[in-house]
Order: C-alpha cells, then sequence, then structure tokens
C-alpha cells in the first residue's frame, strides 16, 4: 500500500494519538503472568500488541477484548502457561519478541517465536547470550529468528551489564528472573525506558531500581492490577514535528505520557527553536502525562548532544525531517543502534531525504542533514511505520507530493494515523 503526501496546512486542532506501545506490551504480559483478572484501559489497538496478545492466548490465557482499547486479562499466575500447538507469532514487533523471549526460557514447555519478514533480520543474540548465561537454551540460525526456547531450563540470577542501552534486553532478563533462583541484576551504559520495572512493582513484585540499574529475585507472585496506558508520546513526535514545520500550524496532543525516558524529542526539538508547551501535568497509572501544545516556529539546526539518543531513540525518522526543514546543518551521532529497527533507519532516511533533493551525508554511526527546501518524489518506507509517517510529515512542506512505498507497517503502532492527519489539516491519501 503505498500513499501521497501532498503540501498542506495550517494544521489545527486536537489531536489524540493512540495508547503507549511499550506498555501495552508489558500491561499484556504481565496481566497474563498475575494472579487474578487485571483490566487495561487503552491498549495499543495495533498489530504489534495485538500479536502479543494473541501470543498469550495461545498459551492459554483467557482475554477479554471489551470496547476498542479495553482490555481484561485473566491472569494464570507465573506458572499457568501452557504450551502452544504451534509457532508464536510475533509479527514485526521487536518488543514482543524479546521480552517474550526473557519470559519463555523460564517455562516447564518448549515455544518457537516466529516473526515477519522484518523481524526476522534483527539481532536476537543480544538477549540469547546473557539468557544463556542464566541457563537458558534458545537456538536459532546465526542469531536470528525462528527462535526456538527450550523449556524445563533451570535458571539462575546473574548481574549483567548491557553493552548497549537497550529497555528490551534488560525486560527480557528481568522477565526471565522472575523465574530465576537467586538475584537477578542489570546494569545499563545509559538509562533507558523503566516500565518494566515501574509495572512489575504495580503488580507488587519486589523489585529495586534508579535510572541504569534494576534488581530482582525470583520465587515471588504478581497479583492482577488495572493499567491505564498513557497515549505514545513517539506516536505524538510526528505531530510535534508536523506543527512545528507547517506555518500558522497549532496542535494540542492531550495526556500524552512523559517519562523522561521517552521525552528525547521534546528536548532536541527546543534546542532547535519549538514553540512547544505541556500543560494539565499529572499522571496516570503511575505514569507522567501532559498535554502537549506546539505552534508553528522557525527551527535551526543543531548538533545534537548525544545524551540524548537513548531518550528519543524511536524518534529520529521524524527528527530528520525536521531537520530538512531548519535552517543550517543538524549531526547526529552515536546512533548506530538506529541500523538494526524495523528498517535500518539511517540507510532509508537518508535515501528518502536525498530522493527529495535534501543533502544528508551518512555516516556510521549517524548523519549530517543539510536544511533547506524538500522536493516531491517518491520515497521507500521500507516497510517501516516510522519511515513512513515521517515523509507523511514532510509532504505537508514538500514542493510537490511525496508519494511513499510500503506503508501498511503504519498499522503495527498507529492505527488510525491517516485519519487523525487528515483531520488536522494533512492531505494524506492511499495510492489507488
Ligand atoms: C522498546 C525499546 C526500544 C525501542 C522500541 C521499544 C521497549 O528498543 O526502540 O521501540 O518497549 O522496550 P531497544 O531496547 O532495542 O532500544
Amino acid at each position: 500500500m503505498d500513499w501521497t503526501s501532498r503540501p498542506a496546512g495550517p494544521l489545527n486542532g486536537v489531536v489524540r494519538v493512540p495508547g503507549d506501545k511499550s506498555v501495552s506490551h508489558r500491561a499484556m504480559m504481565l496481566g497474563a503472568l498475575a494472579e487474578g483478572v487485571s483490566h487495561i484501559h487503552g491498549f495499543l489497538e495495533g498489530e504489534d500488541t495485538r500479536a502479543t496478545a494473541a501470543v498469550m492466548q495461545q498459551l492459554g490465557v483467557r482475554i477479554d477484548a471489551l470496547a476498542n482499547g479495553e482490555r481484561v486479562v485473566h491472569g494464570v499466575g507465573l506458572h499457568g502457561l501452557r504450551a502452544a500447538a504451534a509457532a508464536l507469532d510475533c509479527g514485526n514487533a521487536g518488543t514482543g519478541m524479546r521480552l517474550l523471549t526473557g519470559l519463555l526460557a523460564g517455562q516447564a514447555f518448549d515455544s518457537t517465536l516466529v516473526g515477519d519478514e522484518s523481524l526476522s533480520r534483527r539481532p536476537m543474540r543480544r538477549v540469547t547470550d546473557p539468557l544463556a548465561k542464566m541457563g537458558a537454551r534458545i537456538d536459532s540460525q546465526e542469531g536470528l529468528p525462528p527462535l526456538h526456547v527450550h523449556g524445563g531450563q533451570p535458571l539462575r540470577g546473574i548481574r549483567y551489564t548491557l553493552p548497549v542501552a537497550s529497555a528490551q534486553v534488560k525486560s527480557a532478563l528481568l522477565l526471565a528472573g522472575l523465574y530465576a533462583e537467586g538475584e537477578t541484576e542489570v546494569i545499563e551504559p545509559h538509562p533507558t525506558r523503566d516500565y518494566t520495572e515501574r509495572m512489575l512493582a504495580a503488580f507488587g513484585w519486589p523489585i529495586e531500581f534508579s535510572p541504569g540499574r534494576a534488581k530482582l529475585s525470583g520465587g515471588h507472585a504478581l497479583r492482577a492490577t488495572d493499567v491505564r496506558v498513557p497515549a505514545d508520546f513517539s506516536s505524538a513526535a510526528f505531530f510535534l514535528v508536523a506543527a512545528s514545520i507547517v506555518p500558522g500550524a497549532e496542535l494540542r496532543l492531550p495526556a500524552v505520557g512523559l517519562n523522561p525516558r521517552r521525552t528525547g524529542l521534546l528536548q532536541a526539538l527546543r534546542l532547535m527553536g519549538a514553540d512547544i508547551r505541556v500543560e494539565n501535568k499529572g499522571e496516570s497509572g503511575g505514569e507522567p502525562v501532559g498535554d502537549l501544545v506546539v505552534r508553528y516556529a522557525p527551527l535551526h539546526g543543531i548538533e545534537l548532544p548525544e545524551a540524548l539518543v537513548p531518550d528519543m531513540i524511536d524518534e529520529f525518522p521524524a527528527l530528520f525531517v525536521a531537520a530538512a526543514v531548519a535552517e543550517g546543518v543538524t549531526v547526529v551521532s552515536g546512533a548506530a543502534e538506529l541500523r538494526v529497527k524495523e528498517s535500518d533507519r539511517l540507510a532509508s532516511m537518508a535515501a528518502g531525504l536525498q530522493a527529495l533533493g535534501v543533502r544528508i551525508e551518512e555516516r556510521p554511526d549517524g548523519a549530517t542533514i543539510h536544511g533547506g527546501p524538500i522536493g516531491g518524489g517518491s520515497i521507500d518506507s521500507h516497510g517501516d511505520h516510522r519511515i513512513a509517517m515521517s515523509f507523511a510529515v514532510a509532504g505537508l512542506v514538500a514542493g510537490g507530493p511525496i508519494r511513499i512505498g510500503d506503508c501498511a507497517n503504519v498499522a503495527t503502532s498507529f492505527p488510525g494515523f491517516m485519519e487523525l492527519a487528515n483531520g488536522c489539516g494533512f492531505d494524506l491519501g492511499v495510492v489507488p
């Protein structure tokens, strides 16, 4: 499915983005392992998180879907899952597969995890190596999915320092740690999102954590609880950039999750001169939330502080569009992880922006983007949801229409993106 994004604007109105993907995956997994019935409010109805729900159902968990985003998870307890009859399909979701690998390593039965073409190219040794140190047995071909996770392996806790900052790897180890004898401790080179830690605590599991460090021991129980999922900052990101670059724009994004480990783009855009205010600050399900109010402001290029990279790891495609429109040069470094996301995001963005006449120099761990006019043209999203949505944003200010190839995967993280975008002033359509 290809899209066309045409120059449009100004953008106005209130944009309610769907629930957080990271929180939705975790709520589904912990609800399934808990004792009792958990309600999830605002569950992301995306393909990634629905795949995780389907996996938990295959493992014997009853999940009722009430209305849009309302799920009732009938937890089976830590040892209540049962073997699935078939392979467990994580679709496009790296988070789903990596967290499930840790969770399944502690079960009494074998499981096989598979994914789509993109997920089948993503590195899994970063989870299988430390899990093997804990005693897990996981087979793969050259560290790529499918993963065959052997059950019945006694796990023991380890102290592990992550070589790369990754919340997925940290979370996989903590989930395996629920089943391990002794303490599991994870130390990060730079703090990453701490949803697993916060949610384990909310489900009553004793855990010690502080930025960059988490420690728990096995042998406790999870107690069912209700989870309120905040709106996904990463989905809000496209509208933050869109309103920042379209003259006359003003958008309000209500009740967006503002966990500091997610909001690096807010800081980056402000350094570039963006006008973004946070209003109605509050808390939802233990997470800071607030309304983001964003107005057009002329942007200028920056040298992005490397310390911000992990806090905006999913927002680089959107940032690159802001940088392409900004006056002057933006330099990104320390971001080699972008090469192992749903696509190689440094390569996908560089190729796409070049096709639109933007000057960009790609480096192994980043890029230098020269701001200036963006032309119309054709680009390939490489089946990557965030690349597709970023070029939809670029189309707003391009010299002509941008045709974006292969947009179906937008539904993995942001169902209804096109309707919301067109509702506030985009001119986005499906190519017949
Ligand atoms: C996620 C962690 C990040 C992020 C992904 C979601 C999570 O991945 O890119 O979209 O929910 O833990 P890494 O752990 O690979 O950095």
